[in-house]
């Protein structure tokens, strides 16, 4: 097994753990995964994560600037990467993309929907036109990108799609009526895509993390509503989930670890949503 000359001299991210996967390295090599709003945050994380493990990658979200440097680390991990500029609710852009993405990488086997827009906003604040931006970031933006990668991912023998919801998907949250009601949307279509798509050999999941540390959501989340000490209390395991812990799940179930598993909803969130607030913390 080979990783490319460029592995073995690749700084590695420390905080994403890459090098101490317990996947093995070649687990996805010759796939290619698309990731939206693939360079920052949960989805640099999880590009870098499928990158290390053998794919190549298509990066794609509005702006350049946030997929140059990650399509910098991935090829420093010796695998392709191509970046493409394309906003997820542009349902013309985002069809070329994908073919023309598919096209040059010579197929399209893996589709992460990760891209996704929010801000905290009373409900009675929000005008119709946050809303609007919200929902079709996240629901019709993944709808879009899911319709686009169909051919391609049939006609590259099957595949996964991934999308990433939110632990609040099934209890709604205060001050995200829009992200919650859209990444609902995003659950139950990820599930009709797995009734449909199953029989072309596509297995279509989601992964639902809660808070993740250093993200520009949880930076927001903790400067409007509270101190991070206070989340993490509410977490069984101790901790906020990471990248890491997200692009994890993302691999498992995205590689032929998760051959059998279609039309699930797996969350990562260090028992939060089932400790409840404090649960398991003696000393809390
Ligand atoms: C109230 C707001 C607002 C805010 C925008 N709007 N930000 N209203 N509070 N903080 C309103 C605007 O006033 C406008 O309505 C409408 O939303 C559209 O705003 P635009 O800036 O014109 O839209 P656009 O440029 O398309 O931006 C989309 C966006 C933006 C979603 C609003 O935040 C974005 O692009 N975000 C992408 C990155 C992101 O959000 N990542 C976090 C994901 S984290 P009017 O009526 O004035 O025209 C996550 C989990 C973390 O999902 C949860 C914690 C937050």
């Amino acid at each position: 097994m080979t990783r490319g000359p460029a592995r073995e001299d690749a700084e590695l991210d420390p905080s994403l753990e890459l090098d101490s996967s317990p996947f093995r390295p070649d687990l996805l090599e010759g796939r290619v995964a698309l990731v939206t709003g693939g360079g920052t945050g949960i989805g640099r994380g999880i590009s870098l994560w499928l990158a290390a493990h053998g794919a190549d990658l298509v990066l794609a979200s509005r702006n350049r600037d946030h997929l140059e440097p990650a399509a910098q680390e991935i090829r420093a991990l010796g695998r392709r990467a191509l970046v493409r500029p394309m906003d997820v609710r542009d349902p013309d852009r985002v069809a070329t993309v994908v073919r023309e993405a598919a096209h040059e990488m010579e197929g399209l086997h893996i589709v992460v929907n990760n891209a996704a827009g929010n801000f905290l906003t009373r409900a009675e604040e929000l005008s119709p036109n946050g809303w609007r931006a919200v929902v079709e970031i996240v629901l019709d933006g993944t709808f879009h990108v899911c319709r686009s990668a169909f051919e391609p991912l049939r006609d590259s023998g099957g595949g996964a799609v991934v999308n990433i919801t939110t632990t609040y998907v099934h209890t709604g949250a205060a001050f995200m009526a829009h992200s919650g009601a859209a990444k609902a949307g995003v659950l139950n279509l990820t599930r009709s895509l797995a009734a449909e798509w199953g029989r072309h050999g596509i297995r279509v999941n989601a992964v639902a993390p809660g808070l993740v540390a250093g993200t520009e959501g949880a930076r927001r989340l903790v400067e409007s509503v509270g101190r991070l000490a206070e989340f993490e209390a509410g977490v069984p395991l101790g901790r906020l989930a990471a990248p890491a812990d997200v692009a994890r799940a993302v691999l498992f179930l995205a590689s032929p670890a998760g051959a059998h598993i279609s039309g699930a909803h797996l969350v990562v969130d260090g028992g939060e949503s089932v400790g409840g607030k404090f649960g398991g913390h003696e000393d809390a």
